[in-house]
């Protein structure tokens, strides 16, 4: 089957790729003033938990990881186990996103060092490389100033066997994954908060799309009510043509 749009590939080469994110009613994943990073309850966490222990490697942008104390581990004992059972490697690899490599060296998850941790960066970034090579274990530097995830997801999946890649934000690289047209499946959290704020960030930022038919279309795969947070699955629709000319309000 051909795929939906040029952009939007049928994965031949690459992991399967999750976005998870707890997002407020009014569709915030943060204050404004960013000061509130984690605000969904314990089962969301739990949640999180659950989609690590199906990924081979977890996918983070800078911001992100400087912001919250995020280690991007396996979430303890009982998904360690969980993870082995499923032929996974006891912790999930590590996938940071810098492409400036200015990503701060005091970020928690460089402090941990029970898996991997592969730092994504671009031309933009040579003049940190030293430092960044004793950060991370690998740095992958691409030509260019941003990042072209197709073929970093393709060296991902051929290099480092990952086959389900969670990608955990933040909003600017949701976006350009979601731009890529390179996510398969959304799992979202609407918990019962507003945060307003017009700089607040939202699930996707960055670009974002010129066009409605060249937006990313997902349909519902689930929902679920657990203690007045919805968990809604959405799955990229592969067969759909783009979107075309919309009914007008009248
Ligand atoms: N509620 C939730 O579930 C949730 C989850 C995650 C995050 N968050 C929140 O989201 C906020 C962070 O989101 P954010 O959008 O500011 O940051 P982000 O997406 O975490 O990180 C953005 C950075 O990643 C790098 N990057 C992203 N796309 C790139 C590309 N295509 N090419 C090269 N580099 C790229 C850039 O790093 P350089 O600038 O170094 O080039 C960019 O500045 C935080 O407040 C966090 O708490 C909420």
């Amino acid at each position: 089957m051909k795929p939906a749009h040029p952009s939007f590939d049928t994965r031949p080469n690459r992991p399967f790729v999750l976005i998870n994110m707890a997002m407020t009613a009014d569709g915030k994943i943060a204050t404004a003033n960013r000061s509130v990073t984690s605000f969904g309850s314990p089962r969301d966490l739990h949640h999180l938990y659950e989609l690590r222990a199906t990924a081979d490697a977890i996918l983070c942008g800078a911001r992100t990881l400087e912001q919250s104390h995020a280690t991007l581990g396996n979430g303890g004992e009982s998904f360690r186990r969980r993870r082995l059972r499923k032929g996974l490697a006891e912790y999930p690899l590590r996938v940071l996103v810098s492409g400036s490599g200015t990503i701060s060296p005091t970020a928690e998850v460089w402090a941990q060092r029970f898996s991997p941790i592969i730092l994504l960066a671009t031309s933009r970034a040579k003049p940190h490389l030293t430092a960044l090579r004793a950060l991370a274990d690998e740095v992958w530097i691409a030509s260019g100033q941003t990042l072209n995830f197709h073929s970093t997801l393709e060296r991902l999946y051929r290099d480092r066997g990952v086959r389900r890649l969670l990608c955990e934000g933040g909003a600017e690289l949701n976006d350009a994954l979601l731009r890529a047209g390179l996510v398969d499946e959304l799992h979202l959290t609407i918990c019962p908060r507003l945060f307003g704020g017009r700089t607040a960030p939202t699930i996707a930022d960055g670009e974002g799309v010129p066009q409605l038919a060249r937006a990313a279309q997902f349909t519902l795969k689930s929902r679920r009510w657990v203690d007045g947070e919805l968990f809604a699955v959405f799955r990229r629709q592969v067969d759909s043509k783009p979107v075309g000319q919309r009914p007008q309000r009248r």
